[in-house]
């Protein structure tokens, strides 16, 4: 089964709604999230939505994908989606809806990992720019071994027992920005298949404009 964050409010694109209202080519970007995980075959979906907008969300999302209301952080809003998937599903995937076009192949081959008995399995790509660190006053401090590196995307993929254990034990307060990483504090091994530069992340105006380019194409 699927679960959609969706709750964020998208501060950094600065639209007149919520980001996962926003249209992209007359869609809105949760809508084609949903759909993207659909075409990568999966059935069952949660949404997690912010609660005030629960009546948007509904009006523009399938008739059988479940609504959930979110919280004030990415962790949070992902604890209350799984908490509502229940235990219907041995496998989870948790996707972005800030992820509206990710291909069909890059959800297959999540499942895929986890039909092969993976715990936990993330999408990744290269990172093709040096990568350093820079100090608080803006001098470089060192640099990063790019061959090791990867960007990681969504859906990732975990045994549905695994991640609820792992929120579990994960300390209140404690926010992280993926579920790989939480899974990765209670020691299970997180495995990569390879993501898909299509599967990008609207987080500012501009990569809205990229995305519909990619859209007319
Ligand atoms: N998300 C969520 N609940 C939150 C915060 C974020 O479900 N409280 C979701 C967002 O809706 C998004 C995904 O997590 O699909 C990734 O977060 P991000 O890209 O940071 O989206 P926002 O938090 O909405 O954007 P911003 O950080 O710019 O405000
Ligand atoms: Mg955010």
């Amino acid at each position: 089964m699927g679960i959609v964050a969706a709750a964020g409010s998208g501060l950094r694109l600065g639209a007149d709604r919520p980001k996962a209202l926003v249209p992209l080519a007359g869609r809105p970007l949760v809508r084609w999230a949903v759909d993207a995980l659909r075409a990568g075959g999966v059935r069952d979906v949660v949404v997690v939505v912010p609660a005030e907008e629960r009546p948007a969300f509904a009006a523009v999302l399938p008739d059988d994908v479940v609504l959930v209301d979110g919280g004030a952080t990415r962790t949070a809003s992902v604890r209350a989606g799984l908490a509502a998937a229940g235990e219907r599903a041995d496998v989870v995937l948790v996707h972005d809806a800030a992820r509206p076009l990710t291909p069909p192949d890059v959800v297959a081959r999540v499942i895929e990992a986890l039909a092969a008995g993976a715990r936990a399995v993330v999408p990744v790509l290269p990172v093709v720019d040096t990568t350093v660190v820079v100090r608080a006053d803006g001098v470089i401090s060192g640099a990063l071994p790019r061959e090791e590196l990867r960007r990681v995307q969504t859906p990732q993929g975990f045994d549905r027992a695994t991640l609820v254990d792992a929120y579990g034990r994960l300390p209140a307060g404690v926010e992280l920005t993926d579920d790989a990483a939480v899974v990765h504090t209670i020691g299970v091994p997180v495995a990569t298949v390879a993501g898909d530069e299509r599967a990008a992340k609207v987080t500012v105006g501009h990569d809205l404009e990229l995305a519909e380019l990619q859209v007319r194409r």
